[in-house]
């Protein structure tokens, strides 16, 4: 078995064992703990930056909005080439905000995927609109063009494409069909940011853009927050009102909105991470290279299936999403827990299967595709400071499973060692941090 491991990998386990909680050997000589996210390697060299921000807001006394937050959606007009950026208290707000602002009525109909998080859904249902789902692609997870033309109606009021998993959808399908039901698009890009569309940011190649600031998110804050885009004048300016309670002047209101404000904290601390945001999101998609490198050296390919790329995009990975034929998803993710990897199954169970939207009249079978996705799917450790230690651990452990071939010795080279993650001393780890249960998405 001790073949099967990089001699790097054995190097750096007691490193790693700083790191994260976990047994603190492995007779295997694997990795024994590799996090499914580490938040913490992120946010702990920036912590005295985060420190002075912080005391800055806390001096300012503007906790709600503010100069932080105005500044905050200027830069990131400038950065995803956006005419407009509205800050909100959430990504699932975002959502709900965006069919407030196209003014949605109770019974009217709007397209989405049914394998999405929750939130895609809720926005539509909360304002009485009825979700009409749609199948996905099976390479790619992301919704079916050709499925989500069959179901427009008459009834059809907007289309929500999710850029799932940080992958752009086909908007080169997506924008004329919307055009020809003369629909709007609202982009869920909560997962997305930075994505791209033949070089153009998601955000702005519908009507509104949604995104999250959730802590797991590629951009990701203290807590909630979330943020929209649009190109359109006027429904910016309904947004902005819409997000505060629909009052404008003070205390007058035209319009019912409700209260979606982004903090000032959250956004000083988010002030300090975009900057970096571009080098994470090189180094997320520079160990999706790795792994698709890994598995096909371990001859991993008729076991598992790595995700597609549309190559007339930016992905982003925010998460890194394998398919596990054969029923043998489960089975494998309860290998790599007990190996201590950390994994999680986005999406266990379809919206259009959820008890509460029951009412619906969906059933099992509706929707092939992505029923057959949420059986077989599991994501991976992705994030930007995983090492390839790490990495050659996890694939180490999956070709354990199968039986296959172990990691090449070549692996070994591209180790940065866990110095290379730069982290200091004094960061107290809570050994909590990315357990599998603790990341939702
Ligand atoms: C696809 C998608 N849409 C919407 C949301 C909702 O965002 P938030 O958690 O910030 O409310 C999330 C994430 O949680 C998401 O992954």
């Amino acid at each position: 078995m001790a073949d099967l491991l990089p001699k790097r990998a054995l190097l750096n386990s007691g490193d790693n064992e700083a790191m994260t909680s976990g047994p603190s050997s492995d007779s295997t000589g694997f990795l024994p703990n590799v996090p499914l996210l580490a938040i913490d390697r992120q946010n702990g060299p920036l912590r005295e930056q985060f420190r002075q921000v912080m005391d800055d807001v806390c001096d300012s006394g503007r906790f709600v909005l503010g100069p932080d937050v105005t500044a905050l959606e200027e830069e990131l007009s400038k950065i995803l080439d956006v005419p407009h950026v509205i800050g909100c208290a959430s990504g699932s707000d975002s959502l709900l905000l965006a069919l407030m602002a196209i003014n949605i009525q109770p019974g009217e109909e709007v397209i989405l995927p049914s394998y999405t998080f929750f939130a895609t859904a809720s926005a539509v249902t909360r304002l009485g609109g009825v979700p009409i789902f749609a199948d996905i692609d099976p390479s790619t997870f992301l919704i079916d063009p050709d499925d989500l033309r069959r179901r427009i109606t008459s009834r059809t009021r907007a289309i929500i494409p999710v850029h799932l998993f940080g992958q752009t959808v086909d908007m080169d399908a997506i924008l004329p069909i919307a055009e020809q039901a003369g629909v709007p698009i609202i982009e869920d890009a909560a997962q997305s940011v930075l994505s791209t569309w033949h070089g153009k940011c998601s955000g702005g190649l519908g009507d509104i853009g949604c995104f999250s600031f959730y802590p797991t998110k590629n951009l990701g804050g203290f807590g909630d927050g979330g943020f929209l885009t649009t190109t359109r004048d006027d429904l910016a300016e309904s947004l902005r009102k819409l997000r505060v309670h629909g009052m404008e002047p003070r205390y007058y209101h035209d319009v019912v909105g409700i209260n979606s404000r982004l903090d000032s904290l959250q956004a000083a601390v988010l002030r300090i991470k975009l900057p970096l945001l571009d080098d994470w999101t090189n180094q997320r998609a520079q160990n999706a290279i790795r792994y698709t490198e890994m598995f096909n050296h371990c001859e991993l390919h008729d076991a598992i299936t790595s995700p597609k790329i549309d190559t007339r995009g930016r992905h982003v990975w925010n998460q890194y999403v394998i398919r596990v034929a054969d029923g043998k998803r489960d089975a494998l993710r309860e290998h790599l827990t007990a190996s201590g990897v950390g994994t999680e199954i986005y999406y266990p169970v379809p919206l259009h299967l959820q008890k509460c939207f029951d009412n619906f009249g969906w059933k099992m079978g509706d929707l092939p595709i992505t029923e057959y996705a949420a059986k077989e799917t599991l994501a991976l450790p992705i994030f930007a400071e995983l090492t390839p230690a790490e990495q050659a651990t996890v694939v180490g452990r999956i070709a354990e499973f199968f039986g296959r071939s172990p990691v090449p010795e070549e692996f070994e080279g591209m180790d940065k060692g866990s110095d290379a993650i730069g982290q200091p001393q004094h960061v107290k780890r809570t050994g909590l941090i990315g357990r599998a249960d603790d990341v939702r998405c």
